[in-house]
């Protein structure tokens, strides 16, 4: 270990947020985006992408539907791990921790953000089940359209978000020749530690 550095979770996600900024300002798209890998009761891994909605001392925040493979899986082994990828800018940062239910408050309060269009998706929409045909998901569309008229569309309680609060994360950025800088952030008690790790 070369370096050990006591450090805040502030501080942590300061940085996470500098470097989240800088990909905005390059991404084609969805800067946002990161790998959310869980695992199956087997222990199999299980990856997919979502979108990191809110970011802050308590944790890393993504939304989706209750009822999909991914949920059934995070409430078996809460364990879970994210990953960024920002091409552009050619850096990585992984996080590990336990992940949990935002408040129905709080996941109200986003919902309420989303695009009109998105929100009857989220009611049409049983992620992760099987689905006839392109048809029966549109025709779904068209009925919570209809039901919801000009009325304001109200959180489906099987649409919800999760916040990962992390115990581990690594910062890497490429280097020429392969020679990364690799950081790696540790949660030992409430302190975080520092070590660098030969890429
Ligand atoms: C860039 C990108 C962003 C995505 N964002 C989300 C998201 O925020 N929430 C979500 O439920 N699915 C999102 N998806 C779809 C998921 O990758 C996945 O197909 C879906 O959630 C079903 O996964 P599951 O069956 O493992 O639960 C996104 C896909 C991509 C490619």
């Amino acid at each position: 270990m070369d370096t050990v550095t006591a450090i805040t979770t502030g501080k942590l996600v300061a940085q996470f947020k500098e470097w989240l900024a800088e990909a905005e300002q390059g991404e084609p798209n969805d800067a946002n985006a990161m790998a959310l890998a869980t695992s199956t009761p087997e222990g199999r891994p299980s990856v997919r992408m979502v979108l990191l909605k809110d970011v802050d001392d308590h944790g890393f925040t993504f939304y989706t539907n209750l009822g999909s493979r991914k949920a059934a899986q995070l409430g078996q082994n809460a364990q879970a791990a994210l990953l960024f990828h920002w091409k552009s800018l050619r850096r990585q940062v992984r996080v590990e921790g336990a992940v949990a239910p935002v408040s129905d408050a709080e996941a109200d309060a986003y919902f309420a953000t989303r695009p009109r269009l998105s929100q009857i998706g989220a009611w049409a929409s049983k992620q992760s089940q099987p689905l006839e045909g392109r048809f029966v998901l549109e025709r779904r569309v068209a009925e919570y359209t209809a039901k919801f008229n000009v009325g304001t569309v109200p959180r489906p309680d099987f649409w919800s978000g999760f916040r990962l609060a992390p115990v581990r994360i690594e910062f890497w950025q490429d280097r020429p020749y392969r020679l990364h800088d690799r950081v790696i952030y540790t949660l030992d008690g409430d302190a975080w530690t520092a070590e660098r790790q030969y890429p």
